[in-house]
């Protein structure tokens, strides 16, 4: 079998040999769970990284920096202000999507650290778009009363601080950056978190 293998294959992994799910026997299903966790332990944390990774030579499409620098200043920020480091990885990580799914990034974010933080971060990561409206007054499109809606909310404090120090102020050419390489232990740790389920409501 192991000459069969394609080159995505590890030869110290077991494969299923068939081509339909409908196929799988349970030992089958016994076999990938076996190896599922382990798999994610290793992979995870390293193809979200890489993802951000990707994006360092981008170019952008106005901003003085692109959006993986605009992604680093923003978590420089709140190293720098001594933030916890679930909220750190939540800044490093928050416009991961911002290229590849413009319109709904937050939710983007949103869907990829929900299970592994705070509800405080996860209510913060969906909404950012529209709290970052309050700091665009001149954007044609912007209603910078958008976040009004959810004032008095538990997490509408965080939500607002987040936008006005850590992502609208995060574009400066000149502003400290620490390299990705700092923040790849607090991601590492972030996923290494057991995930909690989060229902489709
Ligand atoms: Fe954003
Ligand atoms: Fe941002």
């Amino acid at each position: 079998m192991k000459d069969d293998l394609s080159p995505l294959m590890r030869s110290d992994w077991r494969y299923v040999d068939k081509n339909s799910l409908e196929d799988f026997s349970r030992s089958d299903w016994q076999l990938l769970l076996s190896q599922r966790q382990a798999y994610y332990r290793e992979q995870q944390a390293k193809q979200v990284l890489r993802m951000l990774a990707d994006s360092e030579h981008d170019p952008t499409f106005g901003y003085r920096i692109n959006n993986y620098r605009h992604c680093l200043q923003s978590a420089t920020l709140a190293l720098r202000d001594g933030l916890d480091e679930e909220d750190i990885v939540v800044c490093l990580l928050h416009d991961v999507g911002f290229i590849t799914c413009p319109d709904s990034h937050g939710e983007f974010a949103a869907a990829l650290l929900g299970s592994y933080v705070s509800e405080r971060n996860h209510w913060m990561l969906q909404r950012h778009a529209l709290f970052q409206d309050a700091h665009s007054p001149h954007h044609p499109l912007a209603d910078p009363k958008a976040s009004e809606r959810w004032r008095g909310h538990p997490h509408f404090e965080w939500a607002a601080t987040f936008v006005e120090r850590y992502d609208q102020a995060a574009i400066d050419p000149h502003g400290e950056c620490a390299p990705l390489s700092h923040f790849e232990p607090m991601v590492m740790r972030l996923f290494a978190r057991v995930p909690r389920p989060r229902p489709i409501d």
